[in-house]
């Protein structure tokens, strides 16, 4: 069975989108932390499956250092990339499931694109011999099999992880795991709810019932988020949430 592992015509409501939701700028926050903390060195990032580019605008903004590229699969999405990144990351079309690198990353992330694609497997190999030995893997994934509605059918997903999912999948492509936590923690009893109600069957209608909020419901929304940041800061690993965050290493050469 194909599967179509995003729908393009998303990518110019996700543009509108991404500005102003507390998901995608909490989301954000965690992916600069989190290469700030275990990474901080790194001379070079690629995002794989990078969409409309918000986070490399992001990661820009905060390391203007590091060198940036993108690949995405659909031209729709890097049209919108190129606009937010001109002169600012390397974009390129590319299918993340026959991509050509060896060694030529520091780090490389994947913020909610694996679970899009069948052989998950073969993306984190591919992502693994791009990166340099040593070289760091950012990935996040929408979490929990029980969490599954109309709105993962519609938004092209395949799967959603658990915990040991991801962690099974990291080690089998070669990684070494150093830091996996949930996040959208505190908001999961709100999102069961929505997702128990979800019924358009048009993707992006449900993800912006969820993550396109009143003002004063988008400010609760980012509060939750940063508390949750600050207790993933201090070492605690949130234990159940909407999403997955995992850090991880491609050893480096022994000896
Ligand atoms: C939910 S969007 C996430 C976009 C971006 N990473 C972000 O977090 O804002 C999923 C992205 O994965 C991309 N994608 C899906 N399958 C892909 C593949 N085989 N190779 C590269 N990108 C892919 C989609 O085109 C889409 O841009």
């Amino acid at each position: 069975m194909t599967h179509a592992s995003f729908n393009p015509a998303y990518f110019g409501r996700l543009r509108d989108l991404e500005a102003r939701s507390f998901w995608f700028q909490g989301r954000s926050r965690l992916i600069e932390w989190a290469l700030t903390k275990y990474f901080p060195e790194a001379p070079s990032f690629l995002e794989v499956g990078c969409g409309t580019g918000y986070v490399l605008s992001r990661l820009s903004e905060a390391f203007p250092n590091i060198a940036l590229s993108g690949s995405e699969l659909f031209d729709e999405g890097l049209t919108f990339a190129r606009e937010r990144l001109v002169g600012i990351a390397t974009l390129m079309q590319l299918d993340a499931t026959a991509m050509p690198f060896k060694e030529a990353f520091d780090v490389v992330g994947a913020f909610d694109v694996i679970e899009h694609i069948e052989d998950d497997v073969i993306v984190l190999e591919n992502i693994h011999r791009a990166l340099r030995p040593g070289g760091g893997l950012l990935v996040t994934v929408p979490q929990h099999a029980w969490l599954w509605s109309e709105t993962d059918v519609a938004a092209c997903h395949v799967r959603r992880y658990s915990r040991t999912e991801l962690r099974d999948r990291l080690r089998a492509a070669g990684f070494e795991i150093l830091r996996m936590t949930s996040f959208v923690s505190l908001l999961l009893p709100a999102m069961l709810l929505a997702r128990r109600r979800a019924r358009s069957g048009d993707g992006m209608a449900e993800v912006e019932a969820e993550l396109d909020l009143p003002a004063p419901l988008n400010a609760i929304g980012r509060a939750t988020l940063w508390l949750e940041s600050i207790a993933i800061r201090a070492g605690i690993d949130l234990p159940a949430g909407g999403s997955l965050l995992a850090v991880a290493r491609k050893p480096p050469v022994a000896g």
